[in-house]
């Protein structure tokens, strides 16, 4: 089917059935342009878009600012690799950097969400020497081997079988059950600070600095997954940020250096 033919719902419903995996079962819509706030699909329908695709799209659909950005760099240069210094990339990580708690210092870019959450885990397992990771019921971090073995929600778990070992499962929002499973074989504590999958469920103030301390007494890494709640999502740039007031901030702590 030609591309430039597909413009009814059928057609490119269609299409899409035929050339791709079936993974997900669709809404009988076919997006095919946004702006802000609204979303027209191929049949000439406006919907306002309440779920901000994913909620990826936190600026809106086609914001000038972002397209601006995107059309200048990539008339500039629109890729190379990270063996050469890029002007671009420095920016973007002096940025991250600048509106992130302060004990975190360092950027690592990655493609996706579960990328981060596998190199996350890595990088404790390689920091403490460490093996085992505490995630939690309800908790979802990923479709990739070890971020699928660190989700404890329904049937996810299952479909990444067989899991990669060493995950330890707690009970969001009980700080006793971390406590009976925080060893000295324990790398890292990874959790999403508000659940999205589960239903938007957050645990109480006590329990985040809670968690931090015990992290702190333990020689533990503690992980914010912030895929669903960062970058402006709960109206600060971090959820960690936002909970971090009166008390240090995900990440390994610094002597010294307070949350932002
Ligand atoms: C909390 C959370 N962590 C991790 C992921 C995985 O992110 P990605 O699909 O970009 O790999 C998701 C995806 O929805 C998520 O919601």
């Amino acid at each position: 089917m030609k591309t430039e033919a597909a413009t009814t719902f059928a057609e490119v419903a269609a299409s899409e059935e035929r050339y791709q995996l079936a993974t997900y079962r669709k809404m009988p819509l076919a997006a095919e342009r946004g702006q802000g706030v609204w979303i027209y699909s191929s049949d000439g329908q406006k919907y306002l878009d309440l779920y901000g695709g994913h909620a990826v799209a936190g600026t809106g659909h086609s914001h000038r600012h972002v397209l601006a950005a995107i059309r200048q760099q990539s008339e500039k240069l629109p890729f190379y690799s990270n063996l050469v210094y890029s002007d671009a990339r420095a920016g973007a990580a002096e940025k991250l950097i600048s509106i992130a708690p302060k004990s975190l210092t360092k950027v690592f870019f990655c493609n996706s969400g579960t990328e981060a959450n596998e190199n996350a885990m890595r990088m404790a397992r390689m920091t403490t020497g460490r093996e085992k990771i505490i995630t939690f019921s309800g908790g979802f971090h990923g479709r990739t081997a070890d971020a699928i073995s660190a989700t404890f929600l329904g049937r996810y778990r299952e479909l990444g079988k067989p899991n990669v070992p060493g995950h330890l499962q707690a009970d969001f929002g009980d700080i006793e059950s971390v406590r009976q499973l925080a060893d000295e074989s324990v790398a890292a504590i990874m959790l999403e600070p508000i659940q999205s999958m589960a239903g938007v469920r957050m645990a109480g103030t006590e329990f985040y600095r809670a968690l931090h301390e015990l992290c702190d007494e333990r020689g533990i890494v503690l992980i914010y997954d912030e895929v669903q709640t960062g970058v402006g999502r709960t109206g600060e740039w971090f959820f960690c940020r936002k909970q971090s007031r009166g008390w240090r901030c995900a990440g390994r702590h610094h002597p010294g250096q307070s949350a932002r």
